[in-house]
């Protein structure tokens, strides 16, 4: 297993360009289900988890390729095929052919995902809105089996915000006859993308961004052209990275309306982030001076769960103490345990971790748990007196592209060695 070695302490500067959304391009990819021929994704991102998707489509019949950022995906050779527990147990976000197998074939096999490092995670919402669209949903030996003949336009409400939930349920509704509405939808910038996209298609969609999206179901569905929109959440990490080494870098590539909350709140521990065309200026306080702050998760618009373990690792520099409210999800502290390690000094209580700053981190072997909590671990070493060693970094792989040479790029000192122990 490959393990990142950082060597903290570096003073960063220049420029780093954000790739293609993970959480945008993955639902998109799910889309081409729905109807035939080819869609070119640009701007794709080279992650794990785009090659997991591939796979699973695939899988299905779909023709794959991919050259230059470019995601071909041909999908006359489709077949009703399920999405197996193979690859489902590897990546959650495979439960995003569900909708549009059942919108499309009138039945869809997808492993049920178990629970991940993060927390219990059901799909009870994706079921009930397929339910409520009309299809008879069975959990057959760790499967679920959606059959509906076609799928009807219902009024759906979900009692939780769910961002897949809510993608599978506006896929599955793009084909549906008649109109649905989710009610307490997802308002993620990556739901907002699928549905400018599935638009373009040819679906009939209002309302998403906001919590009431209708959608006029449509009988068939054409492949377009897309570029796929920035990931707001590795423009965060990397002002976190900016904001723990004191640095001055600008991050290019990234729409600021879509980090509006992290950029508000990374504000109060001093960073400087303005707004140059599509790149974003950040410069760091200097060392030392960083200011703790206080945060709650929150569905966007509000402050990401996707950036709790990046801004814990941030804070732990601070001078001050800084209260971290999670609350999306039940078990995403799996990161503190290992900044602990580093010298950093957190208490978990409930969904509560109190972050008492402290003046210096020291580099230690630490291990990868999840995406985010791995993405933290690497702000931390950045700033760590020396030597960190990541390991488990395959989790980190599936969510940030070429981090290592986007952070040398900058003048940090971190490689990767393969291979390693696990
Ligand atoms: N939930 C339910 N029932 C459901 C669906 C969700 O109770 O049927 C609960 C979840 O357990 C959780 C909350 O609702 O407590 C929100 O979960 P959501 O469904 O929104 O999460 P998700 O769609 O599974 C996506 C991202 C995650 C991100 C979350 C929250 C993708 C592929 N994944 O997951 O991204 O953390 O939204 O914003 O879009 C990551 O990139 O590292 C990552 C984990």
């Amino acid at each position: 297993m490959d393990r990142l070695i950082i060597t903290g302490g570096k003073r960063l500067s220049g420029e780093v360009q954000i790739s293609g959304a993970k959480n945008a391009a993955l639902p998109l990819m799910a889309s081409t289900i729905l109807c035939k021929g080819e869609t070119v994704l640009s701007n794709i991102p080279g992650l794990k988890d785009i090659m997991t998707m591939s796979e699973v489509l695939a899988n299905m019949g779909a023709g794959i390729s991919v050259e230059g950022g470019c995601l071909r995906i041909n999908t006359d050779t489709l077949m009703n095929k399920e999405a197996p527990y193979e690859l489902v147990k590897t990546m959650r976000a495979s439960v995003l052919t569900l909708g549009p197998m059942v919108a499309r074939f009138g039945c869809a096999k997808v492993s049920l995902p178990g629970g991940c490092a993060i927390g219990a995670r059901p799909i009870n919402l994706h079921l009930m809105g397929l339910e409520k669209m009309g299809a008879k949903i069975t959990l057959s030996q760790g499967y679920v089996v959606a059959k509906a003949k076609r799928l009807k336009g219902a009024t759906i409400y979900c009692d939780i915000s769910t961002v897949t939930g809510t993608e599978n349920l506006m896929m599955a509704a793009a084909l549906a006859k008649g109109r649905t509405i989710i009610e307490n939808a997802a308002r993620e910038p990556e739901v907002e993308d699928l549905a400018n996209a599935l638009v373009k298609m040819g679906a009939k969609i209002s309302g998403a961004g906001s919590t009431v999206i209708e959608i006029e179901g449509v009988d068939e569905l054409r492949p377009i052209d897309y570029t796929i929109i920035p990931d707001r959440i590795e423009t965060g990490t990397f002002i976190t990275i900016a904001g723990i080494t004191g640095s001055n870098i600008l991050i290019k590539n990234s729409r600021y309306d879509h980090i509006a909350a992290i950029a508000e709140k990374l504000r109060e521990t001093g960073i400087i982030i303005t707004e140059e065309g599509d790149a974003l200026r950040v410069i760091g306080p200097p060392i030392g001076t960083l200011q703790p702050a206080d945060v709650r998760t929150m569905p966007f618009p509000g402050f990401p769960t996707d950036m709790q373990a990046q801004f814990i690792a941030l804070t732990s520099m601070a001078a001050g103490t800084s209260i971290v409210r999670e609350t999306i999800f039940e078990n995403r502290y799996m990161h503190v345990a290992e900044l602990k390690r580093m010298g950093a000094h957190i208490e978990i209580e409930d969904n509560i971790a109190t972050v008492r700053g402290v003046q210096r981190l020291l580099g230690a072997p630490v291990m990868a748990t999840d995406l985010r909590a791995s993405a933290s671990l690497v702000v931390a070493a950045l700033a760590a007196e020396g030597e960190t060693i990541i390991d488990r970094i395959y989790h980190l792989d599936r969510g940030y592209e070429k981090i290592e040479d986007k952070i040398s790029n900058l003048g940090g000192d971190i490689r990767r060695v393969k291979g390693g122990r696990t």
